[in-house]
This record gives structure tokens, sequence and C-alpha cells, in this order.
């Protein structure tokens, strides 16, 4: 009876990806809305932001999600996920005790709660268009990043290709010359080492712990891998890109 009991009370989620929201940061690109609440809980359209991200994860078979999110405001995500079951995810929360410390300095928030594993990570501020499950399903280990095409990727991590423009050299944190035309996106995958790779670095000029800086050390190891992805993207974290995606979501649910 107590062996059937063990059973059924197996964990249902125990091998599935778990997910990171990053959503510290001071949102001081939105001032004065920032001061009211958290950047990732202004409306996109008809939604906080941060459901964006959240489902996103969802939607690619992830279930067990922690936001990182900054003091300022912090209780107004509980207050507003509560534990993610009206959502159909489990969610936990930390803190980043230093805002803006950078995206890395955020994922190392995470170590704990991985529990060993592989995680999927998004930015909270990332609103996309598609899902990653196959992408998430059939991740085994090193890291895989996304880019999209743009015009002008100079506010983003820019790939530098070689001659044959197959493999990736380096990615550039917001070049003022890009030498590709290919934005790196708020979503990634990482295997566990990711968190003896974030304790290792040092903050940039902008005094922040770079997530590019993260993915040129697989790069450097040839543990990266990466796809481009069609679908509708963007960041939300400008007065511009926020009211554009607001306007392109707007459409795409008339
Ligand atoms: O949106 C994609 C871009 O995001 C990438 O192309 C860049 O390589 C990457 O560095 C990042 O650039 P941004 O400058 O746009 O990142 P931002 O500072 O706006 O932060 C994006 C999200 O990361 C934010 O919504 C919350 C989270 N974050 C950020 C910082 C600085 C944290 O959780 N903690 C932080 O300290």
């Amino acid at each position: 009876m107590a062996h059937t009991q063990r059973k059924l009370n197996k964990p249902k989620l125990h091998n599935r990806m778990k997910g990171v929201i990053l959503a510290g940061g001071l949102g001081t690109r939105l001032h004065p809305l920032t001061k009211i609440t958290n950047k990732h809980l202004l409306p996109v359209y008809n939604k906080p932001m941060i459901l964006y991200p959240l489902e996103t994860l969802k939607r690619s078979g992830v279930e067990e999600v922690m936001i990182v999110c900054g003091r300022e405001h912090a209780g107004h995500f509980m207050q507003f996920l509560g534990s993610g079951r009206e959502f159909g995810v489990k969610c936990s929360y930390a803190l980043q005790d230093k805002n803006n410390g950078g995206i890395a300095d955020a994922l190392r928030y995470a170590e704990d709660f991985s529990d060993g594993g592989p995680v999927a990570v998004i930015l909270g501020d990332n609103i996309f268009g598609q899902d990653f499950k196959k992408e998430v399903s059939s991740f085994k280990q090193g890291a895989r990043v996304f880019f999209k095409e743009m015009q002008d990727p100079t506010r983003f991590g820019v790939p530098v290709f070689d001659k044959g423009k197959k493999q990736i050299l380096l990615i550039e944190e917001k070049p003022k010359a890009p030498k590709s035309n290919l934005a790196q996106t708020g979503f990634y995958l990482y295997d566990n080492e990711v968190f003896s790779i974030v304790k290792t670095l040092k903050p940039s000029a902008r005094g922040e712990l770079e997530i590019t800086d993260v993915n040129n050390n697989y790069l450097k190891r040839k543990k990266l891998t990466f796809s481009v992805i069609k679908g509708l993207w963007s960041d939300a974290g400008t007065f511009e890109s926020l009211l554009n995606v607001s306007n392109e979501i707007a459409k795409r649910s008339i």
C-alpha cells in the first residue's frame, strides 16, 4: 500500500525543463510609468507584459517557473501571479539584490531552483509569437540561442559570422556597426554549467553582467548552437517598442 502511495505521489513535472523569467532591472527607459509599478506588469495591449513570457514558456512545455525580480514593486508580481495555478504553471520567486546588476546576475538567483538540470531562460520584456516546444524537448547540453532578422539590430546582441556565414565567431553586445542583420532574442536554453559560468563574469562597460558574455563563453568552447526565428518577436522595454508590439498584438487579436 505504502509502495502504491509513493508511486501515486511521484512528482509529475520531474523530468521537464524548468523555466526562469528574468524580470529585474529598474525599467528606467519607461519612466515615469515604472515609478508606479514594475515594467513587466505594464500593459501590452490587453494584458500585463509578464504574461507573454510566461505563456511562451508554458506553450514550450515548461511549467515550473521562477520569476527573478527587483525589490521595487516585488509584491505586485506575487499579487498578480500568485502560485501560478490560475495560469497553469507553478511559480516561485527570487529577488535580485542589485538593481541593474545585469541579466546574467539575475540568472544566478535561479541556481538552487534549477536543481542541477537545464533551464529555459526568457527575458521578462520579450514577446514571441511562437513557442519553443521542439527545441525545449530535444535540448541536451551546451547552450542554444535564437536570432531574428532585423534592419537595425544596434540595440541588441549581434552575431559575427565567418566567411562561409555558417559559424558564429562572436556575439557583440549593442555594436555601433553590426556585422550581421541578426538580433539575439531574449530566449535561451542552457545546461546547468551556466551557473558556473556566471560566477566567472566581470561587469561590462555599462556595469552589468552580460548574458552575451555567457553565450560567448559557450561559443568559445564550441557548445553554442543557434536558430533564426521567423515569427513575431519584440522587446517591450522602450516607449516605441511597447507601443509597436501592443499595436501588432491588437491587430492579430481582431
Ligand atoms: O531583448 C533582447 C536583448 O536583451 C538582447 O539582444 C541583448 O543581447 C541583451 O543584453 C538584452 O538587452 P537589453 O539592453 O534590451 O536588456 P535590458 O537591460 O532591457 O533587460 C532586459 C530584461 O532583462 C529586463 O526586462 C529584465 C531583465 N533584467 C535586466 C537587468 C539589467 C534583469 O532581470 N536584471 C537586470 O539587472
